[in-house]
């Protein structure tokens, strides 16, 4: 049995991945939760013909029966941004959101894959760690922050500069996700003018604000992000139960890749194996220009972490 869970799963982002996740045939059981409209979205999914059995959960009384025998959870629960905000002004509805499914997560499915979409990323990872460090059942290699949108938005925009197909175009995405905390490794890729590489570099760090501003009050990315968490959980679920070789993206994870800058929470690129997490890759090759993201990143992104650990600790 291969349960997947969608936490947050009538909104923006959660609907459509709902879809996206129907569609894969290596589910046999889909739980849709959030605190309103399920019913209806899972009616609605539950028409589709693959072999997913559609459940919808809601509310609280219900989650225990969503989480309960999960193999992979995933969570777009929370507000979003509206023009003008921070992912980080987020942060005081969407902490206390993440902090308890974690604890309904770290008793009803403690050794499910977990896959947080919910902002801000760099804070709502090591809150969700930390909660299930302090149930005993955490797991580094379990538990991840989507910012696979992020790479998805830099094969986009570098395919259409250099006029290829994106499926050609993989440019890594280190770092966190969240403004100045986003590194895009283009260097890696080949060699760009300055002009090119600045406004390819901000167009990745900002491409949310792009939505948030285009949406202008109705939310932020939905329909992308649905895309793109739909590659992430569908890239663990090939590895894992259908065994394919090969697999791998970058998540925002516990590592000591980034340690030696004391971030104990870092995105990077992950090798999934049949068993799991198979390989976590070290920082690449960076060019100066690509080092003083990084020095960027590291101030902002360490400051994210400890307030998400702070939040949870005070919550004991
Ligand atoms: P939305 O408001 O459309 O949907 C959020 C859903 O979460 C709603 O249906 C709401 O009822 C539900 N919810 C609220 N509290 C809940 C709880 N305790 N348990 C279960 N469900 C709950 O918002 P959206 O546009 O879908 O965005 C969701 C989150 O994803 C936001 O925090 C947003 O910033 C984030 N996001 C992250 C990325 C990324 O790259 N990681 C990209 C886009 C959006
Ligand atoms: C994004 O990158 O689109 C998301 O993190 C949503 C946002 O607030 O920008």
């Amino acid at each position: 049995m291969v349960k997947a869970v969608v936490v947050g799963a009538a909104g923006g982002i959660g609907q459509p991945l709902s879809l996206l996740i129907k569609a894969n045939p290596l589910i046999t059981e889909l739980a849709l939760y959030d605190v309103v409209n399920t019913p209806g979205v899972a009616a609605d999914i539950s028409h589709i013909n693959t072999p997913a059995k559609v459940t919808g959960y809601i509310g609280d009384s219900q989650l225990e029966a969503a989480l309960t025998g999960a193999y992979i959870i995933i969570i777009p629960a929370g507000v979003p941004r509206k023009p003008g905000m921070t992912r980080d002004d987020l942060f005081n509805i969407n902490a206390g959101i993440v902090a308890g499914i974690a604890k309904a997560t770290a008793k009803f499915a403690p050794n499910a894959y977990v896959c947080i979409i919910s902002n801000p990323v760099n804070s709502t990872v090591p809150i969700f760690a930390e909660v299930l460090k302090q149930h005993g059942v955490f797991n580094p290699h379990r538990v991840f922050g989507v910012t696979t949108l992020d790479l998805v938005r830099a094969s986009s925009f570098v395919a259409e500069l250099r006029g290829k197909d994106p499926k050609d175009v993989t440019i890594d995405v280190i770092g966190g996700h969240s403004g100045a905390t986003i590194v895009p490794v283009l260097s890696a890729f080949g060699t760009f003018s300055d002009a090119e590489r600045e406004a390819l570099v901000k167009r990745i760090q900002y491409g949310g604000d792009e939505v948030v501003a285009a949406k202008n009050g109705a939310g932020s990315a939905t329909l992308s992000m649905a895309y793109a968490g739909a590659r992430f959980a569908n890239a663990i679920l090939d590895a894992t139960v259908a065994k394919k070789a090969g697999i791998s993206e970058c998540t925002f994870l516990k590592t000591d890749v980034a340690e030696k800058d004391e971030l104990e929470f870092f995105s990077t690129r992950v090798v999934f194996g049949p068993d799991g997490v198979e390989k976590v890759h070290p920082l690449p090759a960076l060019d100066s220009h690509e080092q003083a993201l990084y020095a960027a990143c590291v101030v902002e992104l360490r400051g994210s972490i400890q307030k998400g650990i702070d939040f949870a600790r005070s919550k004991i």
